[in-house]
């Protein structure tokens, strides 16, 4: 895509056991509990539903809608709500469900978001981890795959809005 190439990083198939081991954790740290997981879009929504189907404890779901990139690779850093929760999140166990986690600006600002409401407690679960790339101590509880600082894209990830229906993940060869 303009004239750059993609080479798969994460296929379909791994992706898929990493998710299932993600959550057999969940279901084990939650039991007896029902938690609410938040989906942040839209990156993440791919992630969310295959993640929720292995879920084995009742739960709840919503979704936040935030923007910080516009159609760029590199984060602006300036984060926008774009659409809130529709729960109540105080007294709740709460698991923000997220694609990728690379400058952690965007999970930095739902922590806080999430805080000041008073949940019982707060976890995060990132499908992908930047640790190179990583400008806060956000502390992430689950994380699918730490990788180098490449852009990525596919199951859910863009660029440019396109490339979300990709079944792998890929990496910007460059
Ligand atoms: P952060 O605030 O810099 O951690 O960025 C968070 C958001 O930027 C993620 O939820 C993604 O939606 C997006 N993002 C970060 N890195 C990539 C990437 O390599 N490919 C596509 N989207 C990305
Ligand atoms: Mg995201």
């Amino acid at each position: 895509m303009n004239g750059d190439t993609f080479v798969e990083m994460i296929s379909e198939a791994r992706i898929r056991r990493r998710i299932r081991t993600l959550a057999r954790q969940l279901s084990r740290d939650y039991r007896g509990k029902v938690p609410v997981f938040i989906g942040v879009l839209n990156g993440s929504f791919i992630f969310f539903a295959d993640l929720i189907r292995e879920i084995r404890v009742d739960c709840e779901v919503d979704f936040f809608k935030l923007s910080s990139y516009g159609d760029a690779k590199i984060s602006s850093g300036n984060v926008r709500l774009l659409k809130d929760l529709n729960c109540q999140v105080e007294g709740r166990d709460v698991v923000i469900v997220e694609d990728i986690v690379d400058s952690g600006l965007s999970m930095e600002y739902i922590r806080r978001l999430i805080l000041h409401q008073n949940p019982a407690s707060f976890k995060v679960v990132t499908l992908l981890y930047k640790p190179d790339s990583v400008k806060t101590d956000i502390r992430l509880d689950y994380v699918g795959f730490s990788i180098p600082k490449d852009f990525v894209i596919g199951y859910g990830l863009d660029y440019a809005q396109r490339e979300r229906n990709l079944r792998a993940i890929y990496r910007l060869k460059g």
